[in-house]
């Protein structure tokens, strides 16, 4: 199956609980190979349209479409080959970087493996493990801090190669450095790909090409920032909600 990554909500009704309605006739287009960020307040819905686009929940009406297929209609295998998620809490194993990778890819050579770790800014910890790839995480003194494990989970994703990813973007418990090799690893990620940025912190964002504004499960605003701002009264709150919490300078408090 090849991918173009066209991403499209077609009147989704959605919920958890009976009689809770989260999403009703939700719509939604991300162009194949756009960036788009879902901004909202906490419980607005983010997470829960990308685990639909996961397959890890079922629309109760509508449908959700990867180039127009309603993925309902694909393998559960091929879908994850197609959207791939960095969440802020990876799993890894106690085991091997290398071990850890191979999960993404079994077959992956040598090569790859450098090459995932080096896109995904992973280099210099990889130099400073003493056996390199085959360095046990989490062993004698091999502790690896969260926005290393944030990294290793990019580098899985650089190697399963899907046409669409979904990141969570980092919420403020990172150091300035580590943020920035995060930043710079996600924005190789985004290269050629449908990007879904589920983004805390507003400040981060102003440069995609797409903002979609959620409220209550409903789409509020769509378009870019300085739009957004004028047209659509939950951005601007929130916008101004981070703004001005502890004045000037404060728009990077993550939502
Ligand atoms: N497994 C679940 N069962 C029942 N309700 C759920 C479940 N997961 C989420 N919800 C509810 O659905 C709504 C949307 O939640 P969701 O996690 O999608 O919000 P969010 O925008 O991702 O929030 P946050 O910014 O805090 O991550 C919330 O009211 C939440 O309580
Ligand atoms: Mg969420």
């Amino acid at each position: 199956m090849v991918t173009k990554g066209e991403v499209t909500f077609e009147n989704v009704d959605f919920e958890y609980v009976p009689n809770k309605t989260l999403l009703n006739q939700f719509n939604l287009k991300i162009k194949a190979g756009e960036t788009l960020a879902l901004v909202g307040a906490s419980g607005s819905g983010k997470t829960t349209l990308m685990y639909l686009l996961l397959g890890f929940y079922k629309v109760q009406k509508g449908k959700v479409c990867i180039d127009g297929v309603d993925i309902s209609t694909i393998n559960t295998g091929l879908l994850r080959e197609q959207v791939g998620m960095v969440q802020q809490e990876c799993i890894l194993f106690h085991e091997t970087l290398r071990y850890n990778l191979l999960l993404a890819k079994p077959k992956a050579t040598e090569q790859e493996l450098l090459q995932a770790c080096k896109d995904a800014q992973l280099e210099t910890v990889l130099q400073k493990l003493p056996e390199g790839l085959d360095t046990k995480l989490g062993g004698e003194n091999i502790s690896i801090s969260g926005g290393e494990q944030q990294r290793v989970a990019i580098a899985r994703l650089f190697l399963r190669n899907p046409a669409i990813v979904i990141l969570d973007e980092a919420t403020s418990h990172l150091d300035g450095e580590t943020e920035k090799e995060i930043q710079k690893a996600y924005a190789r990620l985004c290269k050629g790909r449908t990007t879904i940025i589920i983004a805390h912190r507003l400040s981060a964002i102003q440069d995609v090409d797409c903002i979609a504004v959620l409220n209550k499960g409903e789409l509020v605003g769509y378009g870019k920032h300085e739009n957004l701002l004028n047209m659509c009264t939950v951005y601007r709150n929130l916008y101004e909600y981070q703004y001005n919490k502890e004045g000037v300078g404060a728009k990077d408090e993550a939502i």
